[in-house]
């Protein structure tokens, strides 16, 4: 059995459904502050905080957890330097209870969802994992720390770790069963194609000064499902004996905002009015990953993050 921390959510729905299709058990753990009770396809449903040691201590008696995948957090660059107290108690503090409860039980795999924010102010693209670490915001230095934490739990306690750092998570189940979710909705694709509904007047433009080609920020969009795909493979290699390591996950392929809203507008045959706005505080120019290590330690392939299928996937999701 998978432990799943917060699998009512966007990403963490979606390997449910994955794993589920592998052959996998899974029981989610979820609040349901931000996800949806809807989107959990496991019959195993527990409703209750990461941080809540009685409700761990139940799961952890009542069923034999090989592994956990840990995707609940909060994940808003700009909530999270507004609302850092809640930040770090709900990613770190939170975080820290459930690996204390996985050594006080005797789970000995735990799988992590970190974010290439880790990297912070970086000055070579592509993005391996020998990129120095660096957050600028207190979302990030909320993942970091839980890497550090994962790390020295392994040295003192044997928990082996997989620790994977997303790029931009987009796309949606292609069998239109799950979709992504945001309330409020703050990530680009989603966005777009809501004016392409009519739901919204306009796209902003968060900038159009940076130093690229057509002056807006370049984001490496990778398919939900390959990201769960890479969870499926990191389980593995913990399972058969497989080290502590860390896996950037992107496509490797970088698209700009104007051509993110370019496909959009191919995919959805909608209007999409553009209007040009400052700059998103905290926004870098550019971050595209080498997710070299991935294939090669793990065998992972992105079967999905063509750019045009992702947009599709998300625009199927919403009809
Ligand atoms: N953007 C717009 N207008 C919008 C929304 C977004 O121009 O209405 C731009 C942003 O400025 C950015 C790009 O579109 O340049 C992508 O923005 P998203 O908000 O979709 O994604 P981010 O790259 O900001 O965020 C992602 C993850 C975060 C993670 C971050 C790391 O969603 O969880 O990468 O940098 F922390």
């Amino acid at each position: 059995m998978i432990l799943l921390t917060g699998g009512a959510g966007y990403i963490g729905s979606h390997c449910v459904k994955r794993l589920m299709e592998n052959g996998y058990e899974v029981v989610v753990l979820d609040n349901l502050s931000r996800g949806f009770r809807d989107a959990v396809l496991t019959p195993h449903f527990v409703e209750g905080n990461i941080g809540d040691r009685s409700i761990l201590e139940s799961i952890f008696s009542k069923y034999k957890i090989d592994a956990v995948m840990h995707f609940s957090a909060f994940a808003c660059v700009g909530e999270s330097v507004e609302q850092p107290a809640e930040y770090y108690e709900n990613n770190v503090a939170q975080t820290l209870t459930l690996l204390t409860a996985c050594k006080d039980f005797g789970v000995k795999n735990f799988i992590f969802s970190s974010t290439c924010a880790t990297y912070g102010d970086v000055k070579k693209i592509p993005i391996d994992e020998t990129t120095p670490i660096g957050p600028l915001n207190p979302y990030g230095h909320s993942k970091r720390m839980v890497e550090l934490i994962l790390q020295d739990f392994d040295t003192a306690y044997g928990l082996k770790h997989c620790i994977f750092r997303y790029f931009n998570a987009a796309g949606c189940d292609p069998e239109g069963m799950l979709s992504e979710r945001h309330d409020p909705e703050t990530h680009l694709i989603p966005i777009v194609l809501q004016v392409a509904k009519g739901q919204r007047e306009n796209i902003k433009l968060f900038g159009t000064d940076y130093p690229t080609p057509d002056g807006t920020c370049i984001r490496d969009y990778i398919h939900v499902n390959d990201l769960s795909d890479a969870h499926i493979l990191g389980l593995k290699n913990l399972l058969n004996g497989g080290q502590s390591d860390i896996f950037n996950l992107g496509s490797e392929n970088g698209f700009s905002v104007r051509e993110v809203i370019d496909i959009c507008r191919e995919v959805s045959g909608g209007e999409i009015p553009e209007v040009e706005v400052e700059r998103r505080p905290g926004d870098a120019p550019k971050l595209v990953a080498d997710s070299t290590k991935a294939k090669t330690i793990l065998g992972w392939t992105p079967k999905s993050s063509n750019l045009k299928y992702i947009v599709e996937t998300a625009w199927n999701s919403m009809s």
